[in-house]
């Protein structure tokens, strides 16, 4: 599609003129009269009009009789008059609006209020929110969403499996989810789930709508990903798309970051963050960890944790990471147990999950030799 044309200026004072008119009936200093005007842009004169009447403001085009008051001016400065940026006599004496009349006719278009009275509309963060750890109290339920494509063929997953267990042990119910099994089709930004209380246009047509539902009545949601181009999969972000039904549109002002106000009632609901990479250092999630942070923001969801192990893949090709693999995955048991029964994973655990498994040097020698037999010798990547 061609880049759509801006507007003209008839076209902006046309649309102008449609909220000042909703506004007129209710306005005290209406009047009966015309406002000429004659605006100056890219080197063009646009005359135009409006007349005001008992009830309704009317905006045409061209030159009419016996105006009761004139402007003339650059486009630009009645766009700053109208909308209270320029003080209209300061205006006139640095020569940028040119009035000719009866300049105090302009009360009779009304200032415009965009007041409205919404419900729920601030929602404040909560105790909860502020200090998860603090208000900590045992989830009974965890849902797990494994965001690996590669579902449970995945090095993710082994991650998950013993986490999961932990989770058990601290006697939570827990459900994995492999995101790849289910059909979620892509959002399409329509605006549908926010204007229609009724939801989204896919409901009924794909399985998003019961996992969103499981996801709302769950205490505790663990995210689980293969760190992919420094972020998420994209049946991830896809899946986060669609979540946007989880807050109103309506703004809330009450945090430095605007956000939307919840419209899942859920306060005290918690989410923590699994990820794995290739590379070797933890670097690599610095930018996935700021989404996760952004994303607990937007929803009113507490990022209680994040577990990143890096090298991932290279843990399980490797008979000399044997050591250091089964410390790792032993720990992810225990800081399921430890993140369920106190919202939080000890400095111990996690120092042995996130450990360093090799030197840089060594990493990239042995990760470029098994790249390199895979593809002479065409082997399959599962094949270890
Ligand atoms: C498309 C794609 C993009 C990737 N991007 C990154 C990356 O940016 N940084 C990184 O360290 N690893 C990256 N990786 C490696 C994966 O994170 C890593 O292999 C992980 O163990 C895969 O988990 P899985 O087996 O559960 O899918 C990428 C892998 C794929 C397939």
């Amino acid at each position: 599609m061609p880049p759509k044309e801006l507007k003209s200026p008839y076209g902006i004072m046309q649309s102008m003129v449609d909220i000042l008119d909703e506004q007129y009936p209710a306005h005290k200093e209406k009047g009966t009269g015309i406002i000429q005007f004659y605006l100056f842009h890219k080197n063009q004169e646009w005359v135009c009009y409006i007349k005001t009447g008992e009830n309704r403001l009317e905006f045409c085009t061209g030159r009419a009789d016996n105006p009761t008051v004139t402007l003339r001016c650059d486009f630009f400065h009645w766009l700053d008059l109208a909308s209270g940026k320029l003080n209209p006599v300061w205006g006139m004496i640095t020569q940028k609006l040119r009035f000719q009349g009866q300049t105090s006719f302009f009360k009779t278009l009304p200032k415009v209020d965009f007041n409205v009275n919404i419900k729920d509309k601030d929602d404040p963060c909560t105790a909860f929110e502020k200090n998860a750890t603090k208000k900590w109290q045992r989830p009974q339920s965890v849902i797990i969403i494994n965001a690996s494509p590669r579902s449970g063929n995945g090095y993710t997953e082994q991650f998950i499996s013993r986490l999961a267990e932990g989770i058990s042990d601290a006697g939570a119910n827990v459900e994995e989810i492999y995101l790849s099994k289910l059909k979620i089709k892509t959002c399409t930004g329509c605006w549908h789930c926010w204007i229609k209380e009724n939801g989204c246009v896919f409901d009924g047509k794909d399985d998003f709508y019961e996992l969103f539902e499981k996801v709302n009545r769950a205490d505790m949601i663990v995210y689980a990903l293969p760190l992919y181009v420094d972020g998420m999969p994209s049946i991830l972000k896809n899946y986060f798309d669609r979540s946007v039904r989880r807050v109103y549109p309506y703004i809330c002002s009450d945090t430095k970051k605007m956000r939307h106000p919840r419209r899942i009632d859920r306060k005290n609901q918690a989410m923590a963050l699994l990820s794995i990479c290739g590379f070797q250092e933890k670097i690599q999630f610095k930018v996935l960890g700021m989404h996760f942070r952004a994303i607990a923001h937007n929803t009113h969801i507490p990022l209680i944790e994040t577990i990143y192990r890096s090298g991932a893949m290279f843990l399980f090709n490797n008979p000399f990471f044997y050591k250091a693999q089964t410390e790792i995955l032993e720990n992810m048991k225990k800081a399921g147990t430890e993140l369920t029964l106190t919202g939080k994973i000890s400095r111990q655990t996690k120092k042995k999950i996130e450990q360093k498994i090799s030197s840089k040097k060594e990493f990239v020698k042995m990760t470029n030799y098994f790249w390199f037999d895979k593809i002479t010798n065409q082997k399959d990547i599962n094949d270890y």
